[in-house]
């Protein structure tokens, strides 16, 4: 079955997500740092000037309206490829009483579908170990290192 179940849609990043626990999910993945909602909203609005460049979605179940899942695909353009374009998979995370309902596998569906509609000639991700099998069920697999450098 590929929908999602009853009372859910997803959606693009809107401007009220703020006030439906956008940041409160993106927390189960990360620390996500201290905002005031105008701080939510320039980041918001950034985007959105680019919104040829970063497609954000979410996942609202329509009985809280509350944001569940969230995700990130970042368009790369390149000169390879002959100026082909690259798309990056990024912070996916479903909330924690949320999880094992498909909602993370229908994001990743939907952000595979936004790269592919837009010309990507791929789509690619980095995750930690633990994730592999869930990315392997939405058809990734696993090629070469990733690498990181910290300031
Ligand atoms: N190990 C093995 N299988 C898994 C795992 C896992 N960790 N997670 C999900 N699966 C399987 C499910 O069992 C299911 O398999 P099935 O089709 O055979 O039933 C399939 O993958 C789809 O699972 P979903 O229900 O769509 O998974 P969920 O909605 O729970 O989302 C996710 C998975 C995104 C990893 C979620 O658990 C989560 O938010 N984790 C915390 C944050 C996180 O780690 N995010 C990923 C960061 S990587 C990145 O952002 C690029």
């Amino acid at each position: 079955q590929s929908c999602l179940p009853q009372n859910y849609s997803i959606r693009p990043l809107g401007s009220r997500d703020y006030d439906r626990g956008h940041l409160q999910v993106l927390g189960v993945l990360t620390d996500i740092g201290h905002h005031s909602p105008q701080d939510w909203l320039d980041q918001f609005y950034y985007m959105k000037k680019r919104n040829d460049t970063y497609f954000s979605l979410v996942i609202i179940d329509h009985a809280s309206d509350r944001v569940v899942a969230v995700g990130t695909l970042l368009m790369e353009r390149k000169f390879v490829h002959c100026n082909g374009k690259v798309g990056h998979i990024e912070d996916i995370a479903v909330a924690n009483d949320q999880q094992g309902k498909k909602l993370g596998l229908r994001m990743i569906e939907a952000l595979q579908y936004i790269g592919a509609r837009n010309g990507c000639y791929k789509v690619i991700l980095d995750c930690a170990v633990k994730n592999v099998p869930f990315y392997e069920k939405c058809g990734f697999v696993q090629k070469e290192s990733q690498m990181a450098w910290y300031v």
